[in-house]
């Protein structure tokens, strides 16, 4: 989970992005919170409005337009944008004409509460509103204009064939599917991005194809629900992902994230059967035990689970998981919660993604069941799994010792000038030495471990 903002729009700075100076008026900042699929966003609100002749601005300072790209998954997402906002209100008070927008999913969760508390929002903006964005650019740009709220949710919007202005890097963020129709009950993201959809093989193939020729060495294809993609009667997830595999250029391919119960067969002989498919995987869990299980609407048993989890280790056996997990959700006795503990000793995940349950006004948690566990008891279970899973990856990051990766260098190690770092094709954070003829990233250079913590592997060139 990406806890950062990043301004994939107003720091872009390759030679297909839009320039980064421009004409005054039309200079605009991109603010990201949240998951990868509003970093694609972001992008994608870059493509679209580059079209119409907006330019990224280098800084909060210069913007004539600042935008702020929202995760509405838990309350403490959404306190943190309202703190950001009161911030912001600096530079409406310096800049009479600047306009501050609020797109994303809290956008569709608040619509205008989020005006009713920060009255200086000029733009409220859903996840489907982006092609109007100029539009509401213009209308905001008047005098006296009332804040502008299009929060329409669209059943047939993908964007897929609008060309995104993307961050440099080696990764792209391709969003094969928007929205999502599982409806667990505790989740807001049903209502805030609508239905699912699939984008086209086309439009995806497109992407990878231009991605790729742009430079880029790894994709990840985002979804919610990412594998129970499916377009027409007889293509799904699996093809789309063998379709991928021979583009040029493209060294790696990962996806996020997966739901359990659309995870098939086919879809792991075809990740286990292509190379360049990261043997990576993020299996959000959520619980333990079936009954939590079933209040929570997800679709599968903790034996399901177990299953599943069993069957891709047979076929992949070096394959890394990750997992999301909620403690405290309505109801939640010791027992479950001690259910949800076994689960994470029985597959020891390499990460966990661990969350205190936060109740979403909309969700049928929110309507029909108490947000009973007390915080003191969702924060001392939070603890304790975080406790446990730092040792389990502590304990499965010591198992790579002595092994032979494959890095994709990143850039310099944050620590020190003389290492770099890359990721292992299943995901692991590796640092080591430089090797004489400069690695750039995006490069393979192959790598012996030699120590780890629970979140890095130290390696030596080989
Ligand atoms: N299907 C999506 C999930 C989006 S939300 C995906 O993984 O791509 C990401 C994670 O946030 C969920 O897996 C869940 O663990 C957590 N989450 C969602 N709603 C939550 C809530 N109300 N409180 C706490 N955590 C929540
Ligand atoms: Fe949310 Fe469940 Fe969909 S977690 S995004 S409703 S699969």
């Amino acid at each position: 989970m990406l806890e950062d903002s990043k301004n994939p729009y107003a720091n872009n700075g390759d030679a297909n992005a839009m320039p980064a100076t421009g004409r005054p008026g039309k200079r605009v900042f991109i603010e990201t919170y949240g998951c990868q699929m509003n970093l694609a966003d972001s992008e994608l609100m870059g493509g679209i409005l580059s079209q119409e002749g907006y330019t990224a601005a280098t800084s909060l300072e210069e913007s004539d337009i600042i935008l702020i790209n929202t995760c509405a998954v838990r309350e403490k997402a959404e306190e943190r944008v309202f703190g950001r906002l009161t911030h912001l209100l600096r530079f409406k008070n310096e800049n009479p004409n600047l306009i501050l927008g609020v797109t994303g999913c809290m956008a569709n969760h608040l619509k205008k509460e989020i005006v009713e508390r920060a009255p200086y929002v000029d733009i409220v903006a859903g996840p489907d509103a982006y092609r109007r964005l100029p539009s509401m650019m213009i209308e905001a740009q008047k005098e006296e204009s009332d804040p502008l709220i299009d929060v329409r949710l669209d059943k047939e919007e993908t964007y897929g064939e609008v060309a995104p202005v993307r961050s440099p890097g080696i990764t792209a963020w391709i969003s094969v599917q928007r929205g999502c129709d599982k409806f667990c009950t505790f989740c807001v993201v049903p209502f805030t991005r609508g239905r699912e959809r699939g984008v086209s093989p086309e439009d995806v193939i497109k992407q990878c194809r231009d991605v790729a020729e742009r430079g880029y060495k790894e994709v990840t294809l985002l979804g919610q629900t990412v594998n129970s993609y499916k377009w027409g009667d007889d293509y799904d997830f699996a093809d789309l992902l063998a379709d991928i595999v021979p583009i040029d250029g493209i060294e790696r391919i990962r996806f996020t994230s997966p739901y359990p119960t659309d995870f098939t067969p086919k879809l792991i002989e075809t990740m286990a059967t292509h190379d360049k498919i990261c043997k990576y995987l993020h299996l959000p869990a959520q619980s333990g035990a079936t009954s939590m299980l079933n209040r929570m609407k997800r679709l599968y048993t903790r034996d399901e689970y177990d299953v599943l989890v069993e069957r891709i280790r047979d076929v992949i056996p070096t394959i890394a998981i990750s997992t999301d997990i909620i403690v405290g959700f309505s109801g939640e006795t010791d027992d479950e919660f001690e259910e949800t503990m076994d689960l994470m000793r029985k597959h020891r995940f390499d990460f966990g993604y661990l969350f205190k349950y936060s109740e979403r006004s909309l969700t049928a948690a929110a309507r029909n069941m108490p947000d009973d566990v007390p915080d003191e008891v969702k924060a001392e279970r939070l603890k304790k799994i975080i406790l446990l899973q730092e040792e389990i990856s502590g304990e499965v990051f010591q198992t790579r010792i002595g092994s032979f990766q494959q890095i994709m260098v990143l850039g310099d190690s944050r620590r020190d000038d003389d290492q770099l770092c890359g990721r292992t094709d299943d995901f692991k954070m590796t640092v080591c030495p430089k090797p004489e003829i400069d690695a750039k990233p995006g490069d393979l250079i192959n790598v012996q471990v030699v120590d780890a913590t629970s979140h890095t592997l130290i390696a030596k060139l080989v």
